[in-house]
């Protein structure tokens, strides 16, 4: 079969997956990413503990190199994330900041990450996860110091940084009809009523072989979301299933893929179908969930999963 980016060309859809630097050092790695993929995600490097170690110290120099290697190799680069409670450094988790002070921080910090990357990062996830998994707010440092105005706020500093960026509220389990599913909705309804700048709505799609979403609630959703004049974006997809991976697992991995490349295939605003990583070899996984791993399309020695020719048919189908 063709290379997905091959496949995929005209039709305005991004093939993307997530790295770290340490990741380009592999020499397959990096050669299935180039030939496979037309768009690329910071997998950790532009979180903030990253970027701002220490208050008002920037360090871009990993994240540009993954920057770098996306302009070498003509691919889309989606920044991630520029507010989100994990992986933020000590002198945020454990300041103990006034509201105002919170605000100014988080304004330091968008301006100056997105200003550093304008023109070179076109999508931002400008807030990740700011819902509980049952469509509650996250109690996290930012809801905790300014109330849910700390999202429209984050977009409205992104989007002055970078008019053009497209900024896009990202979560998991907001895939199928779920409680958490219908919150996202609410919250991508009501920044859009309020005139606030966002341009889209992310799905991680961290799913489990055999616990899948049913298609027609994944296909009401999108509906929904392109009523508001939304784009909905799969941004993490992996599928896990427990070790060790069995033919027919395999194949309702593959199914599971397919049916999510056939919503992105379908609807055009679905225009991004990106996996969470590229090879099972370096996947966050089997580090996060005991016993669980295989989500990807490629198996450990980068050898094609029946879940990459699934993706790969339909792409070339339509
Ligand atoms: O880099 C350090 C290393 O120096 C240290 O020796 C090692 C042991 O503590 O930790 C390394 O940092 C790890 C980092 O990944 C880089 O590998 C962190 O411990 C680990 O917590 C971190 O996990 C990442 C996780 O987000 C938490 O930030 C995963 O790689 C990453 O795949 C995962 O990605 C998230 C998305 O950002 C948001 N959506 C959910 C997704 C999965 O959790």
């Amino acid at each position: 079969a063709a290379p997905l980016r091959d496949v995929v060309k005209g039709q305005d859809t991004f093939i993307g997956a997530a790295l770290e630097t340490r990741h380009l050092q592999d020499k397959q790695f990096a050669e299935t990413l180039a030939r496979e993929f037309n768009q690329l995600t910071p997998e950790n490097e532009m979180k903030w503990s990253y970027l701002q170690p220490e208050r008002g110290k920037f360090t871009f120099d990993k994240a540009d190199k993954l920057v770098d290697f996306a302009q070498k190799n003509n691919m889309m680069v989606r920044g991630h994330a520029l507010v989100w409670h994990i992986q933020n450094p000590d002198w945020l988790d454990n300041g103990d900041f006034s509201k105002e002070e919170m605000l100014k921080i988080m304004e330091e910090h968008i301006t100056a990450v997105v200003s550093h990357y304008k023109g070179k990062v076109k999508y931002w996830d400008v807030v990740n996860e700011a819902l509980d998994d049952n469509g509650g707010w996250r109690p996290t440092i930012w809801y905790k110091a300014l109330g849910e105005d700390y999202i429209a706020k984050a977009f409205e500093f992104a989007h002055k940084a970078d008019p053009d960026a497209i900024l896009v509220y990202n979560d998991y389990s907001t895939e199928g009809k779920t409680p958490k599913a219908n919150a996202a909705y609410r919250l991508v309804k009501k920044l859009k009523e309020q005139g606030v700048p966002i341009h889209g709505i992310g799905t991680q799609a961290h799913l489990v072989v055999g616990v899948q979403p049913r298609v027609a609630d994944i296909a009401a959703n999108i509906e929904r979301i392109q009523e508001l004049g939304l784009e909905f974006h799969f941004t993490e997809i992996d599928i896990r299933m427990q070790d060790p991976a069995t033919d027919r697992m395999l194949q309702q991995q593959a199914n599971m893929y397919e049916d999510l490349a056939k919503l992105t295939a379908y609807y055009d605003e679905v225009n991004f179908f990106t996996t969470w990583g590229i090879s099972d070899k370096y996947s966050w996984i089997p580090h996060w969930f005991k016993g669980y791993d295989h989500g990807l399309m490629f198996d450990k020695q980068y050898k094609e999963k029946p879940a990459y020719t699934a993706v790969n048919k339909v792409f070339a189908d339509k």
